[in-house]
């Protein structure tokens, strides 16, 4: 049986106090990277209205997530609208991987996507996914979403869970972060004949579950950001 040998073993308790030392250090706050102000910590979230139909659902669902988000007071949060950058088909020579954006309307919309640490996407399910809109939207990009957090609001038969899980496996390429919580509307149950948004009242424990997971994910993300730019 193999017994360590005392001579060669390092001491124990040095090593405990030489890693307490360490972490004291690492503890303490760096000057250089520390915010000076609150203003400096707080997250830009955007909620992106995944669906650019006429007669769509997802802006008054971006919409009640702003309101509902605006409350808590731990970030800021825009509605996107990808119906505001008029984006076509992909038609970019290059793939977004290689981040030399050569239209207007992909520099526009990337100078958006960059500017936020996190997303909440509002999407329908169309055929079981996610909508056209919104996917050609996110294939445009690449850089502007990587190390940044998101969280997802569907709606749609079955809540539009379906369109959820396609995001999920679009995210991972991405480089996001993809909380667990998500919020799913049903368009019986949350819409009145199907148009009105009435949402049961349970969704609002839902959307703060949500969002405490973004903004946790959101800001450590941020500081990954962070030490990669100072590399
Ligand atoms: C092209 C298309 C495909 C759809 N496919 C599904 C589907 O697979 N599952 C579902 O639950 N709802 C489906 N729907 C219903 C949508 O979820 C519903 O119409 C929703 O309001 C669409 O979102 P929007 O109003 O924001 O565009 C589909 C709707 C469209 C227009």
């Amino acid at each position: 049986m193999n017994r360590p040998d005392p001579d060669t073993t390092p001491d124990l308790s040095a090593i405990i106090t030489d890693l307490h030392d360490r972490s004291n250090w690492m503890n303490q706050p760096d000057p250089d990277t520390t915010p000076q102000t609150a203003q400096d910590v707080s997250l830009k979230v955007a909620i992106i209205v995944g669906s650019t139909r006429p007669g769509r659902k997802a802006d008054t669902v971006a919409d009640w997530i702003g309101d509902l988000a605006a409350r808590r007071g731990d970030a800021s949060y825009d509605v996107v609208d990808i119906a505001d950058y008029a984006l076509p088909n992909f038609d970019e020579p290059l793939p977004p991987l290689a981040g030399h954006y050569s239209h207007p309307h992909t520099q526009r919309w990337a100078a958006t996507i960059d500017s936020y640490d996190a997303f909440v996407f509002v999407t329908p399910e169309y055929n079981h996914s996610t909508s056209g809109a919104l996917k050609n939207a996110i294939d445009f990009l690449f850089a502007e979403w990587n190390d940044k957090a998101a969280s997802f609001v569907s709606y749609g038969v079955n809540g539009g869970v379906r369109a959820v899980e396609h995001l999920r496996t679009i995210m991972g390429e991405l480089k996001i972060a993809d909380v667990r919580s998500a919020v799913a509307l049903s368009v019986f149950d949350d819409f009145q004949d199907h148009t009105r948004f009435a949402p049961n009242a349970a969704h609002e424990q839902n959307v703060e579950t949500m969002l405490d997971e973004l903004i946790a994910w959101g800001t450590a993300l941020k500081t990954v950001r962070a030490s990669a730019m100072g590399k």
